[in-house]
């Protein structure tokens, strides 16, 4: 079976976590004092830290979900993005936050926030928990981050590899014998 014994080293604790994501809450909730923020998560990834700052948050949200996919099976980018499944309501004069739980290439994010921006919402913004610099391709700037991590092969608190460890409460390096068959 498969489960924390294929993590070589952790790079953010569970309570490291929970700090990122307090912190983030307490930045979003001020400045979107008096707003509604329309959250948007996306999935499947973003679904654990979605859920944890939205409960950070002081201020009135709303929730939807958008599925895209840039991946296949493995770890590297195939750069093909397609929405697997589109959100539920409008967003026009909205205040959407789209909130990712990491950005590495660009590709998804980049390819989503222009996507959403021509259903014109009252403002976009993006909230990335982790984000991986090294690896960008395409140029992005996430408005909220909650770590800057190193070009590392994580999985954890929503992260999966080949959709396992998802559950891990912490982020940590994937030994690199149980992807190095594929
Ligand atoms: C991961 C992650 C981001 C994207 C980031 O999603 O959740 O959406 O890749 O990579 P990029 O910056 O190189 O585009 P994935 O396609 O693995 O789907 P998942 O969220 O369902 O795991």
């Amino acid at each position: 079976m498969y489960g924390e014994e294929d993590v070589e080293e952790v790079l953010l604790s569970a309570e490291e976590v929970q700090r990122g994501v307090v912190s983030l809450g307490q930045r979003i909730s001020a400045d979107y004092a008096g707003k509604e923020v329309t959250l948007i998560c996306i999935l499947k990834g973003a679904v654990m830290f979605t859920a944890d700052l939205m409960r950070q948050l002081t201020v009135p949200t709303r929730l939807d979900f958008i599925a895209i996919s840039s991946y296949g099976a493995g770890t590297k980018s195939s750069g093909v993005v397609k929405i697997l499944k589109d959100l539920d309501e409008p967003i026009e004069g909205k205040d959407v936050l789209v909130v990712e739980d990491i950005v590495d290439t660009g590709l998804t994010l980049k390819y989503l926030i222009e996507s959403l921006q021509a259903r014109k919402p009252a403002s976009l913004r993006c909230c990335v928990f982790l984000d991986k610099p090294a690896r960008r391709e395409v140029e992005i700037e996430p408005d909220y981050v909650g770590y800057t991590i190193p070009d590392r092969f994580v999985v954890g608190y929503g992260l999966d590899y080949a959709g396992r460890y998802r559950n891990l409460p912490f982020v940590g390096v994937l030994r690199s014998e149980v992807y190095a068959d594929e």
